[in-house]
């Protein structure tokens, strides 16, 4: 029998670390709402308005997206516990910049996406902020024949609204149904 579940079900999600320059220094939170949008040309992402990361964001109008390996599951319960406004999380990763040059993207995380705001969107407390992909940058580990090779990534998945709260390693893929 189905039971109404009074929580949102979307699950689940990558988890990512999202960057900005907060004055002259990076900052980096996790971000587990987040996901493409214009088919992956734009990028969406939702932000309590009280996060330090959210006034780099505001300010520089830019921001990146790393995706992390099941390797930083450490850096991970850092940035997502701890604030910039009293803990200097810019020493936890090698920091390199790209085209935009105020997005600050972490060696450590094999993808890396620099994207510039293009729109803000306010409900509640919390801001839903749309960047335009700018660039994307991946370790060639992670490449096999030229395409991204997902397994190699490792992602972490965030699987909150199944009441666990947890990360999830990704699986091995499943063949394709096909007709005969
Ligand atoms: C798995 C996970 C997912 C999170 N997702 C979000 C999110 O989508 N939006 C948000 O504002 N905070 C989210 N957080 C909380 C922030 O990462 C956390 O409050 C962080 O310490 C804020 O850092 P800052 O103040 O330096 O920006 C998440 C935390 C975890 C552990």
């Amino acid at each position: 029998m189905k039971q109404v579940f009074d929580q949102h079900l979307l699950y689940p999600l990558p988890a990512v670390l999202v960057g900005a320059l907060v004055g002259d220094k990076p900052n980096y939170l996790v971000i587990g709402y987040i996901c493409p949008f214009a088919f992956g040309r734009y990028i969406f992402l939702s932000i309590y308005r009280k996060r330090h990361t959210f006034l780099g964001i505001k300010e520089q109008r830019s921001f990146s997206v790393n995706i992390p390996s099941e390797s930083l599951l450490r850096e991970m319960y850092i940035c997502g516990s701890k604030s910039g406004r009293n803990y200097d999380k810019s020493k936890l990763f090698d920091t390199f910049y790209g085209e935009l040059k105020t997005a600050p993207m972490i060696k450590q995380c094999p993808i890396n996406i620099e994207c510039k705001v293009t729109e803000i969107i306010t409900r509640e407390e919390g801001e839903g902020v749309i960047g335009r992909v700018v660039k994307s940058y991946v370790d060639e580990e992670c490449l096999t024949d030229g395409k991204l090779n997902i397994s190699k990534v490792r992602p972490l998945l965030w699987s909150q609204g199944a009441g666990d709260n947890l990360y999830y390693s990704l699986g091995p893929p499943l063949d394709h149904y096909r007709e005969e």
